[in-house]
């Protein structure tokens, strides 16, 4: 039985497993039914009513229907609310879907307007762009958070590091900035184990589970940490619009949540050495990784920030030809979008990740992001600096 009081590291491996050694079981079990047994008309309909408008499981009812429960879900939910410092946690089947629901959740309380801290991830920025989910939007950067927010705000978003550019952005800050109006941070990049915006004063946490939760690039999900109040809206929107978590990716997501501190703390040392190992190559303009000497001005790593994570920017010195070339050339690591898993990937944001974002917004031609894995570094090193040599050969 754990404590209370037990640390991420032990909350990561044991938290979501309620009841599991009683019913003689070790690892949860992966329940993939549909459908679930009524006890009868009345109790069925009870139950329906209360998941569908986003309450809890009552005891001694079944879930009904997956869409509207799935006890699978619900432990991957409870043990990443537990990494959070949340109250509770609602799983989508992808970071968008999560999102969508966050979105759709504050439209319908009649709060359609989003102010947006850019760079943000592409997808992200495309959807508040679009104003497809009857959103509408006011881009700012963290000195015009304040002047931004308006009377139907709805929420504040914004990534610390920034994707792809690894900015880091002052989250108490902006919530003191934001005063009355939620704060939602994606924390892809950061994961629990550097960052808890909850306990900066943010509402709401949104994750690509797709990336270091799941952690082997075999699982796509989404999930948002927040309070029980949003929970209920959120978990509404789920029931209503059928974006939900499949239980066998709610099982690889809360067994990736178990290595979760080695993998990321294993990854970030790796980057951390590489940025160093780079800085000052002649093919690079700028390595951008915030634990650089100079980018991290407001000293958020180790106030906000247990870490600078383990992605790495480079900007290439010679623009869009380098930056192309450079991602081709890498052997070790695969030319490929996402990121966060245990293998470390290539892609230039411009042309993929952050195609869709406007002009003015998007990421620099030159600029490629490498997500760092678990191989060693001095071949990680090897393939990074062979790829370079073959971008020198191009221009010179
Ligand atoms: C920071 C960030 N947020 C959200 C998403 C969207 O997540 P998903 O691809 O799981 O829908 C991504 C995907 O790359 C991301 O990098």
């Amino acid at each position: 039985m754990m404590r209370n009081d037990a640390h991420l590291e032990t909350r990561a491996v044991h938290s979501g497993m309620a009841g599991l050694r009683e019913s003689g079981g070790h690892v949860p079990p992966i329940d993939l039914s549909t459908t679930f047994p009524l006890a009868s008309v009345e109790s069925g309909g009870d139950a329906y009513e209360s998941l569908a408008t986003g309450g809890d499981l009552l005891p001694g009812q079944t879930p009904v229907y997956q869409r509207l429960w799935q006890p699978g879900v619900a432990r991957f939910e409870e043990a990443l609310a537990a990494l959070e410092s949340a109250e509770a946690a609602v799983a989508f089947s992808t970071g968008m879907a999560a999102l969508t629901a966050c979105l759709l959740a504050t439209v319908t309380a009649g709060k359609p307007h989003i102010v947006a801290l850019r760079p943000l991830y592409g997808g992200t920025d495309h959807v508040l762009a679009t104003g497809l989910l009857g959103t509408t939007v006011t881009w700012c950067d963290a000195a015009s958070v304040s002047e931004s927010i308006r009377d139907d705000t709805g929420f504040v978003i914004l990534e610390s590091p920034a994707n792809p550019t690894l900015e880091l952005t002052d989250i108490r800050q902006v919530v003191a900035d934001a005063r009355t109006v939620p704060v939602l941070v994606d924390n892809t990049f950061a994961t629990p184990v550097l960052q808890r915006p909850l306990e900066l004063g943010a509402t709401l946490v949104l994750h690509s589970g797709t990336k270091y939760l799941g952690g082997h690039g075999d699982v796509m999900g989404g999930v948002v940490a927040t309070s029980h109040e949003w929970t209920v809206r959120l978990r509404q929107v789920r029931a209503l619009t059928g974006g939900l978590l499949h239980p066998l990716a709610a099982y690889l997501l809360q067994r990736g949540l178990r290595t979760l501190p080695v993998r990321v703390r294993a990854q970030q040392e790796t980057a951390g050495e590489l940025a160093r190992r780079l800085v000052g190559h002649p093919a690079i303009a700028r390595v951008l990784y915030p634990g650089l000497p100079g980018q991290d001005p407001e000293g958020l790593i180790g106030t906000q920030t247990a870490g600078a994570g383990a992605l790495i920017a480079l900007d290439l010195a010679d623009g869009y030809a380098a930056a192309s070339r450079f991602a081709e050339s890498c052997e070790l690591i695969t030319h490929a979008v996402s990121l966060g898993g245990i293998d470390s990937l290539v892609e230039h944001p411009a042309s993929l990740t952050h195609r869709p974002v406007a002009a003015d917004a998007k990421p620099g031609a030159g600029v490629v992001r490498l997500s760092i894995g678990l191989e060693h570094v001095d071949d990680l090193y090897a393939d990074i600096v062979a790829a370079l040599d073959r971008v020198g050969s191009t221009s010179t």
